[in-house]
């Protein structure tokens, strides 16, 4: 057997008994993507189908819950049409804010998720790009607050679902205002459903916004209300007071029925 062949069956061998080269080799590919550019935000975003990314993320709600199933139906997406970067994004990490974070019911979970990708295909650390961003997430904010939700039926759903108006961002809010208008209660499998809805719901209305805006087409079709832009006029930045933060609708949480002092 001469030098040469020696040398390949050695490697053939080596391959053969793959288990102890490998983490040699792994190392070796994940120093070579630390070295791969990753893209500054924002991302280039390639216009999606809002029913095929609500029709992932109903599934992937099941399966990772509302803010990883409404990640995963945007940047799943954006993975099959656009490729890399979004290949990069493991969109596991979004499990975390299922539930209004760790079942804590803060901000809802798909709200969350899809605030974090419509900054990643529009925002940018320049003040005037971040505001563009932060604008289109309001609108979605608004729009979840004002709106009957869920609004997207999935095409194969487990139960028909009813709408209510959350008239807050907040997971308790939204989740408790359904059971009230629904008549189920706070941990059923309906209430699942339903969350599984407005995941989709979220993750479509998202895209929709993000269509318009690469078609230089995209205003706010949700302003706040009348009453909360009054009450922040006293409220918050640059009003009278100036005690208070938030873009919230203020009847979320302060009885605003004309009873107190004097709201
Ligand atoms: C014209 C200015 C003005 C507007 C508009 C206004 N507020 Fe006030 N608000 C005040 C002032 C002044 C106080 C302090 C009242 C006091 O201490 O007696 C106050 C007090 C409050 C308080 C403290 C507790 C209370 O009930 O008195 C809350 C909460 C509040 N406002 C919420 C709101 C909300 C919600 C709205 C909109 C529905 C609103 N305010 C609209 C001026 C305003
Ligand atoms: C998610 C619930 C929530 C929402 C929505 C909300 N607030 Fe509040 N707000 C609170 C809580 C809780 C406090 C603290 C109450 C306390 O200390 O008694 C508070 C306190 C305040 C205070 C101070 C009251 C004081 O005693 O001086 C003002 C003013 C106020 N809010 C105005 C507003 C306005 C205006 C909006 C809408 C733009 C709004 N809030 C929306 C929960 C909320």
């Amino acid at each position: 057997m001469n030098r040469q062949r020696r040398d390949i069956l050695k490697m053939v061998v080596a391959a053969a008994g793959g288990a102890a080269i490998t983490p040699m080799l792994m190392k070796n590919s994940y120093a070579a993507k630390e070295q791969e550019k990753i893209p500054e935000v924002p991302w280039t975003y390639k216009k999606v189908d809002p029913i095929a990314v609500a029709e992932r993320a109903y599934p992937a709600y099941y399966k990772g819950g509302c803010s990883y199933g409404a990640y995963e139906g945007i940047i799943g997406e954006l993975k099959a049409v656009a490729g890399y970067p979004y290949i990069l994004i493991p969109t596991e990490m979004f499990i975390f804010g299922e539930g209004g974070v760790a079942g804590i019911s803060s901000l809802c979970g798909a709200l969350n998720a899809v605030a974090a990708a419509i900054f990643l295909v529009t925002g940018a650390v320049a003040h005037k790009q971040r505001e563009e961003a932060f604008g289109m997430i309001r609108e979605l904010f608004n729009w979840y607050e004002q709106e009957a939700l869920p609004n997207y039926r999935p095409k194969n759903p487990r139960y028909e679902i009813k709408a209510s108006v959350s008239k807050s961002p907040l997971c308790h809010a939204s989740v408790t205002k359904w059971c009230k208008a629904a008549g189920f209660k706070s941990f059923s499998k309906e209430r699942a459903e339903r969350c599984g809805w407005l995941t989709a719901s979220t993750a479509k209305y998202a895209v929709e916004i993000l269509n318009k805006k690469a078609d230089s087409a995209f205003i706010a079709a949700h302003p706040l209300s009348s009453q909360v832009q009054s009450c922040r006029s006293c409220h918050d930045k640059g009003g009278a007071l100036e005690n208070s933060r938030t873009m919230m609708d203020c009847g979320g949480c302060h009885f605003t029925g004309g009873k107190t002092k004097h709201l």
